[in-house]
């Protein structure tokens, strides 16, 4: 492991839930592999006066939480570098004051994580502009959601980029840091085998499941305001779809691979008023069970019944292009589902023509499976003659790799890779401006077709795939959902 040059990384929000559960344990494990130097700064910045002291104490329980076994000398040695800030973030006062107390540490990367409501990265990219923490070496860190539409989006897109150069802004999907991601490009374009198969003549169709057994968890106020297609489609999974989908870029530079995948954004085949219904279907969860205990419907969750916010979506998607023209990516994604899983299917066609008598059994076609979560692993699964005597008969075996057991390591968090590619000024994980902005291009027709159809999103049980109309929307084109997944 390679350590990064002492930086400064500054977290607006530094008391909430993401700081808590993520990102400190993130930087902690980073710390503890020898990643992060001593001279580091990490300064939680929020609203209340508190002390350093005291954020201290909250920081190393959120990391004795996080990371199992955290050694007890090496958590006091990685507290010697945080700092606490209190600040309103909306106001002038004190600005002054914090922009001289982080100057202190010199020339140095300084990276401001927006770990914050969206409403407030305009007025802390102005305000860092104004103070002038916006010199070369400094960083932006901005989450999900941008924006709850293209305007939106556009409009922070611009505040950000008055204050800063786009190659300084580093948006996060962090559903890019995940290890399977990343290994998808490395089995797309590390091996000759994928690669002269991986089109429509070859492929015969992509799903990629983002299933979730969690409800409406503490946020209902965000959650409600945004649903499924926002919350996980617009990024997460369109940018999942983009790995699948993109050319070879020529390197692994940023705007190599981010213009690789701008151009399938772009060549997705719109979804709007007149064909939402049948490609689209969204759901809303009502009481049943989740791993194994009884959770109450969407409705009773958020305290309002009357919310037509979708908890569940499922599309059919295709990429207007020569390598993909129709071939289908089934999408979808869901709140209260029976397990928690993601993983991308890639199903390969059926052969053209078969030997085999019928009493060897069906010829399966080839499918490829990523799977994300929970735990990572790829499987191919190849048609081999059934072992033993008694005639020739097929069986579909999967060559299955599963990283944790081949290599015996645990897979870093996202956000451990992702931090500190900011540090060192990597782009290639984040999403540039225009894809985020495609990206809302793209999902905008499907949020109006669906306030222009009055039919609310259809209830499902807790602890079932979804309504019963994503199992229709797949099987209208004689094809099912992945079934390890459903
Ligand atoms: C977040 C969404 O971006 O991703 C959440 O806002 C969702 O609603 C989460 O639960 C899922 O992330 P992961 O890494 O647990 O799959």
């Amino acid at each position: 492991m390679i350590a990064v040059d002492p930086f400064d990384l500054v977290i607006f929000g530094g008391t909430g839930d993401l700081a808590m559960r993520k990102l400190l344990p993130a930087l902690f494990r980073r710390y503890a592999g020898g990643q992060v130097p001593n001279e580091s700064r990490i300064v939680g910045v929020a609203r209340s006066h508190d002390s350093a002291e005291n954020y201290r104490g909250v920081v190393r329980e959120a990391i004795k939480r996080a990371v199992a076994n955290a050694d007890a000398q090496t958590l006091e040695n990685f507290l010697g570098l945080v700092h606490y800030y209190g600040l309103d973030a909306t106001q002038d006062a004190g600005w002054r004051e914090f922009a001289d107390t982080i100057a202190t540490s010199g020339e140095r990367v300084r990276v401001f994580y927006l770990s914050t409501s969206p409403d407030l990265f305009v007025g802390i990219c102005d305000r860092l502009r104004q103070y002038g923490l916006n010199g070369k070496d400094a960083r932006v860190v901005i989450e999900k959601p941008i924006g709850h539409d293209l305007a939106s989006a556009t409009a922070i897109n611009n505040a950000v980029g008055a204050a800063f150069a786009e190659s300084q802004v580093f948006r996060i999907d962090h559903y890019l840091g995940k290890e399977t991601v990343q290994n998808l490009l490395a089995l797309r374009f590390g091996n000759v085998l994928f690669e002269p198969l991986w089109n429509a003549a070859h492929i015969d169709h992509v799903q990629i499941t983002v299933a979730e057994t969690v409800g409406l968890e503490k946020r209902a106020t965000y959650y409600d305001t945004a649903g499924a297609l926002r919350d996980m489609v617009q990024n997460h999974m369109l940018q999942l779809l983009c790995m699948v989908a993109m050319e070879a870029p020529a390197s692994l530079d940023a705007d190599a691979v981010r213009d690789e995948k701008l151009k399938v954004l772009r060549s997705l085949k719109g979804i709007d008023q007149n064909n939402a219904i049948l490609f689209t279907v969204r759901g809303q969860y009502r009481a049943g069970a989740t791993d194994g205990a009884p959770v109450r419907g969407y409705p009773e969750d958020l305290g309002k019944p009357t919310s037509q916010t979708e908890t569940f979506v499922a599309l059919k998607a295709e990429v207007g292009n020569w390598r993909w023209a129709g071939v289908p990516f089934y999408l979808r994604t869901g709140k209260r589902l029976p397990q928690r899983v993601s993983e991308i299917v890639v199903q390969f066609r059926s052969i053209p023509h078969s030997i085999f008598a019928p009493s060897a059994g069906p010829v399966m076609p080839n499918k490829l499976v990523l799977r994300l979560q929970p735990d990572e692993a790829v499987t191919l699964s190849l048609m081999i003659k059934s072992p033993g005597p008694g005639g020739l008969r097929l069986q579909e075996v999967p060559l299955d790799m599963s990283f944790a057991e081949a290599f015996g390591v645990a897979q870093p968090d996202a956000y451990e890779r992702l931090l500190l590619d900011v540090v060192r000024g990597n782009l290639t994980l984040f999403m540039r401006r225009d894809e985020v902005e495609a990206a809302w291009r793209w999902i905008d027709p499907i949020l109006a077709a669906w306030e222009t159809n009055p039919e609310a999103p259809k209830a499902y049980t807790s602890g079932t795939w979804g309504p019963s109309a994503a199992v229709a929307l797949i099987e209208r084109d004689g094809r099912t959902w992945h079934e390890d997944a459903a």
